[in-house]
């Protein structure tokens, strides 16, 4: 089904976001709509689809309520190049000045190895097969080319054939067969394999992108055919060589085509944190770069050319969603254009504690679900009553308004210290039973429930 996200309805995408995130359903609909509009684009002539872009969407409210939850759990539904990026990442101390531009050559790294993935799986059988022959071929190298002694009376030449005796064809069977058992694993082959290392030390930093590619090539070129040997176990050899053959296998030129189409057509960039760029004032400091970064982003958002070692990648069509707390800043503080280019905007709303209960229960992941599987991995047994929940969603209410309100983060660190003694004890504790109800929730948590300086707590 998640493969098919292309072609869920709005309703469908919404159900399938349910099974992680509680409430926030407006937050659901407008990514539901942004990603069906796609795939209504997708749909219209050519001259008209050119003309519809994508509407942008901001997304605001309180911490841990959801906001980076929703593109994450998005990312996996969505069958598309997804790139999750921290805004503040481009005014960072080191950052500065480090080009925007960059986050569309992730993206377009992204889909190309999406892309590969998706090819690699349809050349994979043809690839492991002629693995599997080079290995043999290792295992039991062909006797040579010529006629085996004994077989062919002197001057006979004429009858030198590439047959192989069928001895070797049966030992071959046999070894085949062996090797399928894997009976042939703790056998150790000697492979040549192609020195990727470069021959000095060039290191990928900020903005040296470029640099190191052209290194590499011009390296690569340099030294064709640099190759060492290398001894490794069977299982090992035979997924290098299958990996290797099935680069063989791959076209390339295709796949970057289809991965710089699937980059404009319906590439999806979560600019996470667009707070922290928030910000109009001008004078000394951090703030010039933080405007400047806004600036930056303009032209991508708006649609641009921008070029990558795998081609040129247009971005009127990505689709852009942002989001931030907004605590210190608010959206206002962006420059007007950019933040004309995020129309859509959406507020998540702050957990309540009939919301906490359903988070620490429902989602595929719940935490009590997560906490009980961890501990039976030591054979201890976890029962949670319905007022024990009841118990912790409360106490992580009330501890959310005394101190500072982090949202379903705060679940984790109240059960981190509800489980405290179980957890360390498991895999020595006689007991393997615990019946945890709103009375021990009530004892362990004591401390926190009458402490007025919570600071102890707040980790
Ligand atoms: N509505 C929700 N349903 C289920 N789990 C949630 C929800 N909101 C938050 N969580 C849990 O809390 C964690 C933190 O949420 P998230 O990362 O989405 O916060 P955020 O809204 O992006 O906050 P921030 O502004 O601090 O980045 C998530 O990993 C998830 O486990
Ligand atoms: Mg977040």
């Amino acid at each position: 089904m998640t493969e098919m996200v292309e072609g869920l309805v709005p309703k469908e995408i919404v159900k399938e976001l349910d099974k992680y995130i509680i409430g926030q359903n407006n937050a659901k609909r407008m990514v539901a709509i942004a990603l069906r509009n796609r795939w209504r684009r997708q749909r219209l002539s050519d001259d008209l689809r050119d003309e519809v872009l994508p509407k942008n969407i901001m997304r605001r409210g309180p911490t841990g309520v959801g906001k980076t939850e929703i593109s994450r759990r998005l990312a996996k539904l969505a069958k598309a190049p997804f790139l999750k990026i921290e805004a503040s990442k481009f005014t960072e101390v080191g950052y500065v000045g480090r080009d925007v531009e960059s986050m569309i050559r992730d993206l377009v790294e992204l889909s190309v190895n999406m892309v590969k993935a998706e090819h690699y799986e349809k050349v994979r059988e043809k690839a492991a097969k002629q693995a599997e022959e080079r290995i043999m071929d290792l295992l039991l190298p062909p006797p040579a080319m010529k006629p085996p002694p004994g077989i062919f009376t002197e001057g006979r030449g004429e009858a030198v054939t590439h047959e192989f005796p069928e001895s070797y064809e049966h030992t071959r069977e046999k070894l085949r067969q062996q090797l399928a058992e894997g009976k042939l694993n703790s056998r150790f082959v000697e492979l040549e394999v192609k020195d990727k290392t470069l021959p000095i030390g060039v290191i990928s930093n900020i903005g040296m992108e470029d640099l190191e590619i052209n290194l590499r090539e011009m390296f690569g070129g340099l030294l064709p055919g640099k190759k060492k040997k290398v001894r490794m176990k069977v299982p090992e050899a035979l997924k290098t060589i299958t990996q290797e053959e099935a680069q063989k296998l791959i076209d390339m030129d295709e796949v970057t085509r289809d991965a710089i189409a699937k980059v404009e057509q319906s590439g999806i960039i979560f600019l996470d944190e667009i707070d922290k760029i928030a910000s109009r004032e001008r004078g000394a400091g951090p703030d010039v770069s933080r405007e400047g970064v806004q600036r930056d982003l303009l032209p991508i958002v708006e649609g641009s050319t921008v070029s990558t070692k795998y081609g040129v990648v247009k971005t009127d069509h990505i689709l852009f969603i942002a989001a931030g707390a907004f605590h210190v800043s608010k959206p206002s503080d962006l420059i007007p254009e950019l933040q004309g280019r995020f129309p859509i905007r959406v507020e998540l709303e702050s957990l309540v504690k009939e919301d906490f209960i359903r988070i620490l229960t429902e989602p595929k992941n719940a935490l009590i679900k997560q906490y009980i599987a961890l501990l039976e991995t030591e054979g201890v047994k976890l029962d949670f009553s319905d007022d024990a929940i009841e118990e912790i969603a409360s106490i992580t209410v009330s501890v959310n308004e005394r101190a500072e309100n982090i949202g379903a983060r705060r679940l984790f660190t109240i059960l981190e210290k509800l489980l405290d003694e179980i957890s360390f004890n498991a895999p020595d504790s006689k007991e393997k039973e615990f019946k945890i109800d709103s009375n021990y929730v009530r004892e362990k948590l004591a401390g926190i429930i009458k402490d007025e300086d919570l600071t102890r707590y707040i980790l």
